[in-house]
Parts: C-alpha cells; structure tokens; sequence
C-alpha cells in the first residue's frame, strides 16, 4: 500500500505566521450534544465525567466531528473543570443544572489546595490526547485547552456558573490577597496542565477566558492578563516553540491588544467583535472567529452572507475560521455542512 506523503496543517501554518485562502476551520465545542453520535456515546458512559476520564470515550467523541466535517483542528473532549477536580475539589456535572463544585471562597481552602494536579484526573486527559494524535492525519492538528484562571476561579467561588460572575468579583474586590492567592495557585496548574497536553502531543493549546468581558479596566489586567502573560511565559520557557491561543471573550479592542502584545499565536474574537477595527491586530497575531453562533442556528441567507463578510472582512490577514462561542446543542447539522461548504468555496 502506498502511503500519501505527510500532509502540512493549513491550521498550524496560520499559527505560524502564514495567510491561507480559504481559512483553516474548526468549531469550539464542535464535538457535543449536536451530534447524534455524541448523545449516543454520552448515554452509554453514563455521564459527562466518565466520558471526559475514559481515554477510549473521549478519543472517539474527539473524533466524530472530524469524520464527520474534516475540520481542520480536534479538541480534545475535556473540560475546563478538569483542573480544579485534579487539585481535589468536588465536582460533578447535574442533568440539566451545569457544573457543580464544591466552593472555594477563603483563605483556609485556598492554602488547601495542593501544589500539583492529581495524575488520576490528568493521566487520562494526556492519555486521550496521545490515542486521538495517533489517530489523526497529519494535515489534521490537534488541540490541548485550559479554562484562564479567571474564568476557572468564578466557578471555584461560586460553586456553579452564575449570570453576573458577582461571587468571584466581590471576593477580588473585598480580599484581594486571598483572590490572588487563588489565581497564582490556578496560574501554576494551568501551565503544568497545558504543559501535560503539548507533551502528549498536543499540537497547539486555547486558553478559554469566558468571563474576560465582565471585569473593568483594572481588573481586567490583573486578573486576565497577568495570569496569561505567566501561562505563556512558562509554557515557552519550557517549550520555546509551543502555540498558544488565547480566548477571552467579551474584551474590549483594547484588552484584545494587550494580549496581542503578549505574543500569543492567536486571539479567538466572539460575534461582537469588530473585525474591521481588530484587522490591523492581524499584523500581530492570528485571529479565529468569529460566526455568531446564533447565526449557525438559523441558517439561510443570513448564514451565507455573514460567512462571506467574515471571510472578506479578514481576507489577507492570518485568520482561522471559527464560531464566536461554543456551537449550541440546537444546531441542525445541514447548517454545518453548509458552514463546511461556504467556509471552503473559493472567495
Ligand atoms: O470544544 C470542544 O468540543 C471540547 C470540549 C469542551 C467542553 N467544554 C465539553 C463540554 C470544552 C473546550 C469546554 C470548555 C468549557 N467548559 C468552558 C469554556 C468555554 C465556553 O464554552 O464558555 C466552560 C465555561 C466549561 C464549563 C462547563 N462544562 C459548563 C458551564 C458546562 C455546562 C453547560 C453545558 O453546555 O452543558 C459544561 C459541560 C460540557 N462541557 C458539555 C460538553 C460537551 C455538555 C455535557 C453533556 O454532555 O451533558
């Protein structure tokens, strides 16, 4: 049998430095609850825990978008809560409710955490990645994610996700030591985590920073990009050429470039961004986005002619196409396959 020669990830190219036409493609959250193959999965493991710990469970799921769409990148089936149940807080993960654990909110508990992630928590993450990189074609890249330790810190404080984020903003504003300490402890983990993944063969990592967009203009520095400057400086220092995606949703264009100044290799935008202002970031760093996800939903004519101006609007500059947030269980998959098709047809 002749083998095809290795094929260059038109993904990692973007990363690297080069502008390719059409965009590489993937979806956050593109292996999930639209994917009548994921349900089925999902109900023989029994829960959204067994599925993220099997390394076969979360290997397959990770795969059947890419079987399905031949995205140009897999994330690897985890979620960010992983790291706070590997520093051994109780968590699970209600029908219906989202996520729950057991809070975090003083100075004892925070002092408790211990200083490395359970390896029954992490092995299986690094374990999951390892079978789904030997799985994948080589044009197909692979990526590694943590929650940002903000985003992850409002769901340690509050114990579930909330509207406002108040819980985690209240504790950062009343005992700002105490929060810090809590940040500096999720900083760490998260480089040992990421880390854990790229070593396992993670291609590149995405930093989700979900709640970014809440906090005011001080805030923002110290607990968004701070503790990414820190994750981005020990993965490099560790791994000089490892590609790091940072997506804080909900930031202003000017928080956008101050994380652009960090060095990242991308910045994901969610729908609100406007792309002819943060074009000129493009000079600096990939852009992914950023497809209302909404839009996806609704298919049509508007689908089409929002693909179209994402795709002209960011024509010439490094650009990953993506969604804007997660993709929603509610998806039809034909609007998928339309997504797939316009993203791919000549401009
Ligand atoms: O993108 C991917 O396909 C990879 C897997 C992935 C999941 N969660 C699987 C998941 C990723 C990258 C995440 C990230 C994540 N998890 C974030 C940041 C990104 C974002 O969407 O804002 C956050 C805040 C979480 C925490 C989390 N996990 C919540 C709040 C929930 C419940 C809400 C929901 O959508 O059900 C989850 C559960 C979760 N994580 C599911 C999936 C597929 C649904 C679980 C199920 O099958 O019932």
């Amino acid at each position: 049998m002749t083998r095809e020669p290795a094929q260059r990830s038109s993904f990692l190219a973007v990363l690297d430095g080069q502008v390719m036409t059409p965009p590489p493609l993937w979806m956050m959250r593109q292996a999930g609850r639209y994917l009548p193959e994921y349900r089925a999965l999902r109900a023989k493991a029994g829960d959204f825990l067994t599925l993220c710990y099997t390394p076969e469970f979360a290997t397959e799921v990770t795969l059947q978008p890419i079987r399905r769409f031949d995205f140009d990148a897999a994330i690897i089936f985890s979620d960010i809560l992983v790291v706070p149940h590997a520093l051994g807080v109780g968590l699970r993960f209600e029908a219906g409710e989202g996520p729950r654990l057991d809070p975090v909110t003083d100075a004892a508990a925070i002092a408790a955490l211990p200083e490395t992630l359970d390896p029954a928590r992490t092995g299986p993450v690094y374990e999951a990645i390892a079978r789904t990189r030997a799985a994948l074609r080589s044009e197909t890249a692979l990526i590694g994610f943590c929650g940002a330790p903000w985003t992850v810190a409002t769901y340690m404080v509050a114990g579930c996700g909330t509207d406002d984020q108040a819980p985690a903003r209240m504790l950062a504003l009343r005992e700002p030591a105490v929060f810090q300490a809590l940040i500096d402890r999720l900083v760490e983990a998260s480089i040992a985590h990421l880390l854990g993944q790229i070593e396992a063969g993670a291609d590149a990592v995405q930093i989700f920073d979900t709640w970014a967009g809440v906090l005011d203009r001080q805030s923002f520095e110290r607990w968004c990009l701070d503790p990414l400057a820190r994750i981005a400086a020990g993965i490099w220092a560790k791994k000089p050429e490892a590609r790091i995606i940072a997506f804080p949703k909900g930031a202003s264009a000017h928080a956008l470039s101050r994380i652009a100044a960090i060095g990242v290799n991308a910045i994901g935008l969610d729908w609100t961004a406007d792309r002819s202002v943060l074009r000129k970031l493009g000079e600096k760093t990939a852009l992914q986005g950023n497809l209302d996800p909404l839009r996806l939903i609704a298919g049509g004519a508007q689908l089409d002619e929002e693909i179209l101006r994402i795709r002209t609007d960011l024509d010439g500059v490094r650009h990953i196409f993506n969604l804007g947030h997660g993709i929603r269980p509610e998806t039809p998959i034909a609007h998928v396959e339309r997504l797939v098709e316009r993203v791919r047809a000549p401009l």
